[in-house]
């Protein structure tokens, strides 16, 4: 049998929070698998680890009893279920996501939501786009995909960030569990309503078409898969615009060239490679096995940390830099195997199509005063916390 892998002691969360990728750079090159002790957990940081862990669903589990998540979100969701119990409850809300479904009715709503909220931005000032455009755009985008456009964009992002909290309560304290309770309360009587008014008036959103199903899955799976949606689906596309616009206002040459070729979709793959909003993901170890000649054994943690992956130097060349025209960019920031991203296709659009021709058709020459304003955190989701653009 192989030996452990090498145990970490030195790595801490503020030190990962704060700038990981100095420390991804050097375990991608010294010690690709590796036990981190402050994280409790075995890191891997290279691209073809990470996609073999998700694509082996069997051997590396989604359904890991030790976190916080179930009782975050007072059920067990389809993120951290597999097999056919998971197959069965994301089909469930597959219909909302469909490209016809997305070309119809997402698009046209988006466009007109990003018309307004970009309309109300004061022009010829600094603005921090995070909370004057990027969350509120991300909260109502995503309620009127889900069927719940009576939340307030504030009540999306409040719930949003209490489950994410809830769900990273690794020490298991009260207070944040109280304010996911609270939270979950607020959303069980908004979704009790609304159900009564998706019966009556069906949709293509994603309470809709649950509710409506032939053969629907539990209540306390539509409601608890909504949840996680609202977890889910507004800090990737808020971080990633956020991502995006800095990564094109500090290369101005890239952001002509963009312009000039319409290429807003390679801007949006390039900003989630290089900063990926979800950066780790974690698995539990079915059966004894071995990574890179490390042995994992069962019952053991492994994350994924696609940040990293997204940087590999078997994969890229200057992966620590934003380059828009890249040979190739085979990231892995919606995931791979059974739980890949399941608004992947709606993050592109509503982020890459839709916002940012529009703000750069209205702002055309936006700037970025001082970049070095912009503060980045995160280790499990990352961005940037402020971005102070000149609107002009
Ligand atoms: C740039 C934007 C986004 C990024 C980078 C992103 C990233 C991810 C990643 C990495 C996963 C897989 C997690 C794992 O393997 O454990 C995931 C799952 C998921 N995402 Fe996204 N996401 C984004 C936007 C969205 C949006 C807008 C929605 C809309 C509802 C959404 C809904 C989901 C759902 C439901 C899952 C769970 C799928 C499953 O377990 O089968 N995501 N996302």
């Amino acid at each position: 049998m192989a030996d452990l892998a090498p145990l970490d002691e030195t790595i801490t969360l503020d030190r990962l929070d704060r700038d990981p990728f100095p420390i991804y750079r050097r375990l991608r090159a010294e010690a690709p698998v590796i036990r981190v002790k402050a994280a409790g957990r075995t890191f891997l940081t290279k691209a073809a680890d990470t996609k073999f862990v998700k694509d082996n669903p069997g051997l590396f589990s989604s359904d890991d009893p030790n976190t916080p998540m179930k009782r975050a979100f007072r059920a067990h969701t389809l993120m951290r279920k597999d097999g056919e119990a998971h197959q069965r409850e994301r089909m469930a809300m597959a219909p909302a996501f469909s490209p016809k479904v997305i070309t119809q009715d997402w698009i046209p709503a988006f466009e007109k939501i990003a018309e307004e909220y970009v309309s109300r931005l004061p022009r010829g000032e600094v603005v921090d786009l995070f909370p004057a455009l990027a969350g509120p755009y991300a909260a109502r985008t995503l309620a009127v995909l889900l069927g719940i456009e009576d939340a307030s964009d504030e009540e999306m992002q409040r719930w949003s960030q209490h489950l994410i909290d809830g769900a990273g309560n690794f020490g298991w304290r009260d207070e944040p569990f109280e304010r996911t309770d609270r939270a979950n309360d607020e959303m069980d009587a908004l979704f009790d309503r609304l159900q009564d008014v998706h019966r009556a008036k069906p949709n293509n959103s994603a309470l809709s078409v649950m509710v409506n199903a032939d053969d629907p899955i539990p209540q306390s799976q539509i409601y608890s898969n909504i949840k996680i949606a609202i977890g889910g689906g507004i800090n990737e596309p808020r971080d990633a615009l956020n991502t995006i616009l800095f990564g094109l206002l500090t290369n101005p040459d890239q952001l002509d060239e963009v312009r000039g070729n319409d290429d807003w979709d390679k801007a949006f793959e390039e900003g989630v490679r290089w900063v990926a909003p979800i950066s780790v993901s974690s698995r539990l170890v079915t059966e004894d096995t071995e990574i890179r000649g490390c042995a994992v054994p069962k019952g053991d943690t492994v994350m994924t940390i696609q940040a990293s992956a997204n940087r590999d130097e078997d994969l890229y060349e200057r992966g620590e830099e934003f380059i828009v025209y890249r040979d190739k960019n085979p990231h892995q920031s919606f995931g791979n195997g059974p739980h890949f991203c399941q608004g992947t296709h709606v993050a592109r659009r509503s982020v890459g199509r839709v916002m940012l021709p529009l703000l750069f058709d209205r702002f055309p020459n936006m700037s970025l005063p001082d970049p070095d304003a912009v503060i980045w955190r995160g280790f499990g989701f990352r961005g940037p916390v402020n971005l102070p653009v000149l609107l002009q």
